[in-house]
């Protein structure tokens, strides 16, 4: 019998790989560029797990052409990646100089793409706000300052570089800026109630005040796209959001609401006032009058923000009620179903284990809940203890393989037997890279970075998800 035809993606599918500015760049001194938030935080002792910092990463502001080498190689449609504001305007304010050399290095990135048919898709802000803006007024934390120097620092980018950016994502995750660098305190700038983190901070009200400052910036840099560049540049732009699926832990009235609780937070929080116009009930219930309120001009501003739902996403979790942190909502996450099994493979990081079908539930959640276009603009897996081992075994990633089989069968059944609208895939990452607080151990490439001396080498998963968007996607 004859194998039965494969089941193609839509036209005009786009699928690549994505990065960050500070997770792959380093030269952080370089031709101009200004200080981040990142710089001194990842230099100081005790804040990342293997004591290393940024000022080498991947080095990709030197190694940069070989990138797109390896993307070219790779095939891929689009290659996610994001500015470093610091770079671009090396103390972040609206009446700040503009950095040549920094606009020029992204010209030549956007320029070389282009020249190798890869379609540049930027994000913004993916957390390195400059630290000056930080010093200045707070940072994130001061409203009326902030809007104006993001929506500035925006505006100077699709001036420069819109006449060949089509894509844009205005901030990434904004659950991790506003929770991990003001609630938690465990991402820069560092601010916590937790003394033993930070000696500054209120992990009560401040990072729903960052949040919501972010969510305002956000839809102020879409109003100044869409009315001063849109109609001539013809791009789509949005905001990304983290969002692992939620699963109640068993069929009890009271783990269900647990997980839509769970949602409302990770999600909710930032999508229903993007794409509905107000916060989740739930927001307001848990947070009463420490949760911020926009004003009817602002509503207007925020509501509808968005092109598309960008959407980022690693894991599922089994939700039960009665967890004491109040940025999961009161839920507890595990892994582990009531009978003792696991949910699925662990990976390195202890917040994640690979679990497809609700890779698929979460895309239709979304779709059914916003209705909007969704583009995957992360997903990926750190195999567990990739860090200790040879490099020719590194790159045999089985379990990050069967992790991007399981999601990619899912967005296939998702898109054609759900009928979600979904527009894009980008895998996390391009390359081993700088995981934040977990440092360089974790890692999360399809491509192996050797970092004594810089070389990129592909792992079985590259060539895995490089063969199955090949086979399924389709010309226009
Ligand atoms: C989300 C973030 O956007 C990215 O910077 C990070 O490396 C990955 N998740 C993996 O944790």
């Amino acid at each position: 019998m004859a194998a039965p035809p494969i089941r193609k993606l839509p036209p005009n599918f786009l699928w690549g790989f994505a990065t960050a500015s500070f997770q792959i760049e380093g030269s952080t001194d370089a031709d101009g560029r200004g200080k981040s938030i990142w710089d001194d935080f990842s230099r100081t002792p005790g804040k990342v797990a293997d004591g290393r910092n940024g000022d080498d990463a991947t080095n990709s502001y030197k190694l940069w052409r070989e990138d797109v080498a390896l993307l070219t190689k790779y095939g891929v449609k689009t290659y996610r990646f994001s500015l470093s504001w610091s770079r671009i305007i090396p103390l972040g304010g609206r009446n700040d100089p503009i950095n040549p050399k920094g606009i020029e290095f992204y010209s030549n990135l956007i320029d070389a793409l282009l020249a190798n048919g890869i379609v540049p898709f930027v994000t913004l802000y993916h957390w390195d706000l400059p630290q000056a803006l930080h010093d200045r007024y707070g940072g994130w934390l001061n409203k009326d300052e902030i809007v104006q120097d993001f929506t500035r620092y925006a505006r100077v980018c699709f001036e420069a570089f819109g006449d060949r950016v089509k894509y844009w994502l205005t901030v990434n995750e904004p659950w991790c800026v506003s929770i991990l660098g003001y609630g938690r305190g465990v991402f820069a700038p560092g601010r916590s109630s937790d003394r033993n983190r930070s000696s500054e901070g209120d992990s009560s009200t401040e990072p729903w005040i960052v949040g919501h400052n972010v969510i305002l910036s956000h839809a102020h840099a879409v109003k100044a796209y869409r009315e001063e560049f849109k109609t001539k540049q013809g791009g789509q732009i949005g905001i990304t959001l983290n969002g692992d699926w939620q699963m109640p832990y068993d069929d009890s009235p009271e783990n269900v609401a647990a997980a839509q609780h769970a949602l409302d937070v990770a999600i909710g929080w930032y999508a229903d006032p993007v794409y509905l116009g107000h916060y989740p009930p739930y927001l307001h219930q848990m947070l009463g009058a420490r949760l911020p309120t926009f004003s009817d001009a602002e509503w207007k501003v925020v509501k509808g923000s968005s092109d598309f739902y960008g959407m980022n996403t690693y894991t599922t979790n089994l939700c039960r009620a009665g967890g004491d942190d109040e940025f999961q909502g009161f839920v507890d996450y595990t892994f582990t179903r009531p009978d003792g099994t696991q949910l699925g493979t662990q990976a390195h990081c202890a917040w994640l284990q690979d679990y497809a079908p609700g890779f698929r539930s979460l895309l239709n959640y979304l779709y059914k809940r916003y209705r909007m276009p969704i583009y995957v603009t992360e997903n990926g897996f750190a195999v567990k203890n990739e860090s200790s081992l040879p490099r020719d075994l590194a790159i045999k990633d089985t379990d990050r393989v069967n992790y991007y089989r399981g999601v990619t069968a899912s967005l296939l059944s998702a898109i054609n037997d759900d009928g979600v609208d979904v527009r894009c895939y980008l895998a996390w990452s391009l390359l081993d890279n700088f995981e934040w607080a977990d440092g360089y151990v974790t890692r999360f490439g399809v491509t192996y970075v050797d970092y004594a001396t810089q070389e990129r080498i592909p792992k079985e998963s590259s060539a895995f998800v490089v063969k199955w968007f090949k086979e399924r996607t389709q010309p226009a």
